[in-house]
Parts: C-alpha cells; structure tokens; sequence
C-alpha cells in the first residue's frame, strides 16, 4: 500500500517537516536520531538540515528513494534502512533522539516497537511523538479507518514506563501535512526522556 501511496512525484505527506515536531527539536540533544517509519524524508531531512545524523527506517522502499532524494536536493544526507519495524532492531543505547511522527502500527507491534526505544535510547535520549488517537476515526482527515494503528496518551505512558515524560498531551489540531493529513484532527503528542 505505502508503496503505491509514494509511486508519484507528489510527496504524500509534503516536504516540510511536521508541525509538533519543529516546534520542539530543541529539546532533541544534538547527535544521533532514529526516525521510525520516515516515509518520504521530511522528517529525516529537516532533522539533518539542524545537524542531527539521521538513519530513517521505512518498510517502503519508494518512500525512501524519495527520502534520498529529497536529502540530495537540501544537500544534507541521511541513512536510510529498509526494513520492517517487526524485525528493526535499533540496539542498546545507541540514539541520542528517536522519532515516531504517524507511526501506524497496529497494538502489538507497537509495543514492542517502544519497549525497544527504551532500550535503543542513551541516557538523557529523547522519544518524541506525534499520532492520531482513536477519535480521529470520527473526523475523516486522515489516518485511515482503523483504531488498531491510532494510540492514545494513556497507552504511551503504558508502554513506555521507563521514560519520563515532559510532554503528554491529546488534542485537537489543525494538521495540513501533504494530501493525505488534511484539517482539523485528533492526535496526541509526546516528547519524553530517558533517566
Ligand atoms: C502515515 S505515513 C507517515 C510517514 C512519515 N512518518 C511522515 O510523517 O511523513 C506511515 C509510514 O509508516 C510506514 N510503515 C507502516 N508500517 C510499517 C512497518 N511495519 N514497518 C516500517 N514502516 C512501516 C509506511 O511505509 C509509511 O511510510
């Protein structure tokens, strides 16, 4: 699916890099950050524009050429894996930052996918997200129509027990990122940190 969804010149989700997490890079230390599930690069390649050495993981493969070659075009470069997030292994203590912008795994995989950011973490690493919670299904402007791959504030701070969280927050928002995130949404926000 993602893989057609990338198959034109148009980026999906834009070029710009999303709105939450802009706002808040400051708070990312300055090194190594993982982007989960990059898609198309604007993510990878604002955070590489700042400094930031980046490896994007993506299961699409059309995504990432464009990831590429979006980094080409802003003269930065990124590393890209192709992998799913099932079989990813981000190691021990290796990020200095990880991202998780509309991250759309279903409830088990996901899990397991934070378990293994708080270990992939350094001390004092950062974790940010941003994603649609289930209400979102009621608003139609993205996201899809299935609860399974949305989360709310509660199971992040379930599922990330060993962080501490300096931001946890579900809201409503304007979210105009590409063709497909397109109005007012439901999402929640978290930026947390590891002891
Ligand atoms: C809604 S897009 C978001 C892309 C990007 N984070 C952004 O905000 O522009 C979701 C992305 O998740 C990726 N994805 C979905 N399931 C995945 C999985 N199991 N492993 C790796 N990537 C996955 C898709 O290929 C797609 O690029």
């Amino acid at each position: 699916m993602w893989d057609q969804r990338y198959a034109t010149k148009e980026y999906a989700y834009g070029t710009e890099a999303n709105e939450f997490l802009q706002e808040n890079v400051a708070v990312m230390p300055k090194g190594k950050v993982l982007s989960l599930a990059e898609g198309e690069g604007r993510n990878a390649v604002f955070l590489a524009k700042l400094g930031y050495s980046v490896t994007a993981v993506d299961s699409s493969q059309v995504g990432l050429d464009k990831a590429q070659k979006l980094a080409q075009a802003h003269g930065v470069s990124i590393e890209c894996i192709h992998a799913d997030l099932t079989d990813y292994d981000p190691g021990l203590c290796q990020w200095d930052g990880i991202v998780s912008i509309y991250c759309p795994l279903p409830a088990l995989l996901r899990q397991k996918m934070h378990s293994k950011v708080m270990a992939g973490l350094k001390p004092h690493g950062v974790f940010l997200l941003e994603n649609y919670t289930p209400e979102q299904l009621g608003y139609g402007t993205g996201g899809g129509n299935s609860a399974e791959t949305m989360i709310t504030a509660q199971a992040i701070r379930r599922e990330l027990p060993e962080l501490s969280f300096l931001h946890l927050k579900e809201l409503q928002r304007s979210v105009v990122e590409g063709r497909y995130h397109t109005g007012l949404a439901a999402v929640v926000q978290a930026i947390a940190v590891k002891a």
